[in-house]
């Protein structure tokens, strides 16, 4: 199947199948917003629940808060974000449009890349099992200057990202003869810097209105608090902070669906530690968050971590946990050393202290910070992917299933009357009256099993069973599992237990608190 199908097929099953719906369709839809459905909003909650159980609950020195989304506007200006939460864009003259300059140098980057993989592709089919992927890419010709163009740009970019050099990026994309996807033509402007923060107005009267922006990332709210938990929850350093909720970013290239939008989620962890010790807790970090996300069951090759070109001045260690979408691997994930940054800056701009006291060291000092950022649309699209299932039946059909995580999935059970009548409609009924103060259930007699069956596949609910009339008797039914398909007679009064233990959350929690 080509990528891009798969991309199209997912994006049209997450409307069909009321995951994910154009914001404001009715009005044409608004650009890079998008509202969650009746199973997008499940699938949310469950990731998020996984997300904050295995930080709050798995961790005794990590709190949660949820601060507000408006905060006072010096708070953005003490942490850089009013003079430099830019992205570097570029216009094409001919079609008008607006990209971003880093972004068109990375896709050729992706496209080098590729050239690579593709030529490494054809070769191990045409060897075999005798084919040496090491040997092949350090001796032919073509992965070797196809790998010397992608390393080439890859360092004359991270070096011209470290020196903030816009007109070298520019130079890059000329040099690159990279075109406009709209135009065709190389018909280039400068390249500007634009602020992606929104701005409103708060106050009554427009004199007396002060400028407030809606927050980019929902970290400062745990900066501006760290000291307010640490001291009201006696928490000792090392601590952390958790908190879920919306960001916003007004960008300039919003595209691919919910992967970039201008209305987000994030779940973002600030670690505080003491100074010199935050590269270490940097790595203990970086791999427990690869550990969470490999939980999820996806499997390994589809994850990998991208080290950052350029750090931002405030950091000394960045890397993001990435994804294999059909689009190209893609950051889910950062997870930065921030140092003593943005405390140090709310203590310059409030003019208050902030200082941690050690009673251990007996001296108080600024905090370091190891925050760990995610972005919960990006996780639903990196689990979507991961998912999507196509799979040939024996009569021939295919049906498309979504291989969820059983714990995370929307909806845990369906329970099907083989037919509207006889009384088996009301056994059913009974059932989920009793199973739904466990889990998600959905009661559903409307067309043939096999239809059924389908719709419960496409979204992803693991597990069904099947009330007959022999259960009228004997008072067991069919249990099918998403998978498998399999099938097993199970009697009504262990339903309940059996299905809990399949669809726990906190299974899933013990196997991470182990792993
Ligand atoms: N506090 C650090 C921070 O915000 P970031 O790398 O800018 O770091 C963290 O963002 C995560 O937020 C990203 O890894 C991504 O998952 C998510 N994210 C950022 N911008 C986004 C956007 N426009 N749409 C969806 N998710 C976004």
């Amino acid at each position: 199947m080509a990528i891009d199908n798969v991309f199209r097929k997912l994006v049209s099953h997450c409307k069909e199948y009321g995951f994910v719906f154009q914001s404001s369709e009715l009005y044409d839809g608004l650009s890079a917003v998008y509202d969650y459905g009746q199973m997008g909003v499940e699938l949310k909650n469950n990731l998020k629940k996984y997300w904050w159980d295995s930080m709050v609950l798995l961790n005794e020195n990590i709190v949660g808060i949820d601060s507000s989304i408006f905060m006072h506007p010096t708070i953005w200006k003490a942490s850089g974000h009013v003079d430099a939460f830019n992205d570097p864009l570029i216009d094409n003259k001919d079609s008008k449009k607006r990209y971003r300059a880093d972004v068109l140098i990375e896709d050729q980057m992706a496209r080098y890349e590729d050239r690579v993989n593709k030529e490494i592709e054809k070769a191990a089919k045409r060897f075999g099992d005798a084919f040496d992927e090491e040997q092949y890419r350090t001796t032919n010709e073509r992965v070797m200057r196809y790998q010397k163009q992608h390393d080439d740009l890859h360092k004359r970019y991270a070096d011209a990202l470290n020196a903030n050099d816009l007109n070298e990026l520019r130079q890059i994309i000329v040099d690159e003869e990279i075109a406009c996807p709209v135009s065709g033509t190389r018909n280039w402007t400068e390249v500007r810097q634009f602020n992606l923060m929104f701005q409103t107005e708060m106050g009554a009267t427009s004199e007396g209105a002060m400028t407030v922006y809606l927050r980019p990332e929902t970290a400062q709210g745990i900066f501006v608090n760290y000291l307010n938990v640490q001291k009201t929850g006696r928490m000792q350093i090392p601590f952390g902070i958790a908190q879920i909720g919306k960001a916003f970013r007004n960008e300039i290239v919003a595209r691919q669906f919910i992967f970039r939008m201008r209305e987000f989620e994030q779940m973002e962890m600030q670690f505080f530690v003491r100074p010199g010790t935050e590269l270490d807790w940097f790595e203990k970090w970086k791999a427990l968050r690869l550990k969470w996300h490999l939980s999820l069951g996806f499997g390994e090759d589809n994850y990998r971590y991208h080290d950052h070109d350029k750090l931002a001045h405030y950091a000394n260690a960045a890397t993001d946990i990435e994804y294999n979408m059909s689009f190209g691997f893609k950051e889910v994930e950062g997870i930065h050393s921030r140092t003593d940054f943005d405390l140090s800056q709310h203590e310059k701009f409030s003019g208050k202290n902030i200082k941690y006291y050690d009673p251990e060291l007996k001296k108080s000092y600024v905090p370091y910070v190891v925050e760990t950022s995610i972005g919960v649309d990006r996780l639903i699209l990196s689990v979507l992917f991961g998912a999507y299932k196509e799979e040939e039946l024996e009569n021939g059909e295919t049906r498309v299933f979504l291989k969820f995580p059983p714990a995370i999935a929307p909806v845990k059970l369906a329970v099907l009357p083989l037919v509207r009548k006889d009384g088996l409609p009301e056994m059913a009924r009974e059932i989920v009256d009793e199973m739904k103060f466990l889990f998600n259930c959905q009661y559903d007699d409307k067309d043939s099993i096999g239809k059924r069956y389908r719709r419960q596949d496409a979204i992803g609910t693991p597990y069904c069973v099947t009330i007959d009339h022999q259960s009228l008797e004997d008072k067991c039914v069919t249990l099918r599992d998403r998978d498998s398909m399999e099938q097993e007679r199970i009697p009504i009064a262990e339903l309940g237990k059996i299905v809990s233990e399949k669809v726990s959350l906190t299974s899933m929690l013990k196997k991470l608190n182990k792993a």
